[in-house]
């Protein structure tokens, strides 16, 4: 059912918060947006969007960064092969089993495997991780490992992997070529799709406030994101890394980031958002903030002590206790009268 209410004497900013298709040059109108009583009925409606299509439950996905060799260069990534700075490290493949059982022991039911594009964990070593820890902990699965080979796609598919996190960062195409020395945007969009093909849930999105980013191009993220039918989109802000060449580039706008992550929820709908690291590193009470403009997921890191701060993506990556912080995050949670999920939160789209 639409929601027709009253929400602003602006007639147009009324009229396209209450279409349910958008243009793109609605989706550009609605990210321009600065007027503060204009920004409050976007976020508004955002939150009445996340609350009909995915009601108050907040789904926690425990996450373990079990590697950051990379084999790529993207330009804004601390992890990129070139940044001689960062000491690498390796988890074995015990070790992540174990991560994910403390996950599944602290109550969360998604384990989250990232890693920077690191071909040392072959095909069959990830199928024996995705198969121990399905036969140990009744969770799911999401696996965000970069590009590989469809071969392996299938075969983890096969092992019991639910869910791939494959951002598309950006859009713009030439952008893309520029941030990514050895990938293209048409190649990533080909990966994402035959991802879906095989019956992952697939997530996608962007990164806020990249070099030569326009609002328009943000509106492409967006669209791009619809377009793919991604079941988790990502938004998040770009942080620059001192070890990178963007190290000079200024943070991504707060407002931007949050006008990005409402408006992607106002046109997406049914889709998982989360209130990323990256939001709360860029302001103190940025995951409570993702959470009121549309955000229904949040990451606990539990990467251990002894590797967590080697995963240096962008600099000052809050770190913590994931035990004490799964407390305060459900206390959070509770304090905004919603909910923490207690099933796998899988697809609202399935
Ligand atoms: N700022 C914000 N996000 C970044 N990522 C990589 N580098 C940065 C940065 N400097 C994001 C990318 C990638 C995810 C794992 O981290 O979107 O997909």
């Amino acid at each position: 059912m639409k929601q027709e209410i009253q929400i602003t004497d602006d007639k147009y900013l009324f009229e396209i918060l209450n279409k349910s298709e958008f243009e793109r040059e609605d989706v550009v109108y609605l990210l321009k947006l600065t007027n503060e009583k204009h920004i409050s009925e976007l976020f508004k409606k955002a939150d009445l969007i996340r609350k009909e299509f995915c009601g108050d439950e907040v789904h926690l996905r425990g996450i373990i960064e079990f590697s950051n060799f990379c084999e790529q260069d993207c330009v804004y990534c601390g992890l990129r092969k070139s940044n001689n700075l960062l000491e690498r490290y390796r988890m074995s493949v015990d070790e992540i089993i174990e991560t994910a059982k403390k996950i599944y022991s602290a109550g969360i039911k998604t384990v989250v495997l990232q890693s920077g594009e690191d071909s040392h964990y072959t095909k069959e070593d990830i199928t024996h991780i995705i198969k121990s820890i399905k036969e140990f902990c009744d969770v799911a699965i999401t696996l965000s490992l970069g590009e590989r080979s469809f071969d392996e796609y299938d075969e983890w598919k096969s092992a019991g992997a639910d869910r791939y996190l494959l951002k598309h960062e950006t859009a713009n195409e030439k952008i893309y070529s520029a941030l990514h020395s050895k990938q293209e945007l048409e190649e990533r969009l080909i990966h994402l799709k035959y991802l879906k093909s095989i019956g992952f849930q697939a997530g996608s999105g962007n990164i806020i406030g990249l070099p030569g980013q326009t609002i328009e191009d943000i509106a492409d993220d967006i669209l791009l994101c619809k377009e793919l039918d991604c079941d988790m989109c990502s938004f998040s802000p770009f942080i620059p890394s001192p070890e990178t060449p963007l190290k000079n580039i200024s943070p991504a706008d707060l407002k931007l980031t949050l006008n990005t992550m409402a408006v992607g929820r106002i046109v997406l709908k049914n889709v998982h958002i989360p209130s990323t690291t990256a939001l709360s590193t860029l302001t103190p009470e940025g995951r409570k903030l993702g959470l009121t403009v549309g955000a229904n997921v949040i990451m606990p890191n539990f990467t251990p002590d002894k590797y967590k701060d080697k995963y240096r993506i962008y600099a000052n990556k809050k770190t913590y206790d994931p035990i004490k912080f799964v407390e305060e995050i459900k206390q959070m949670i509770h304090s905004m009268g919603r909910k923490v999920s207690e099933d796998k939160g899988h697809s609202l789209k399935q």
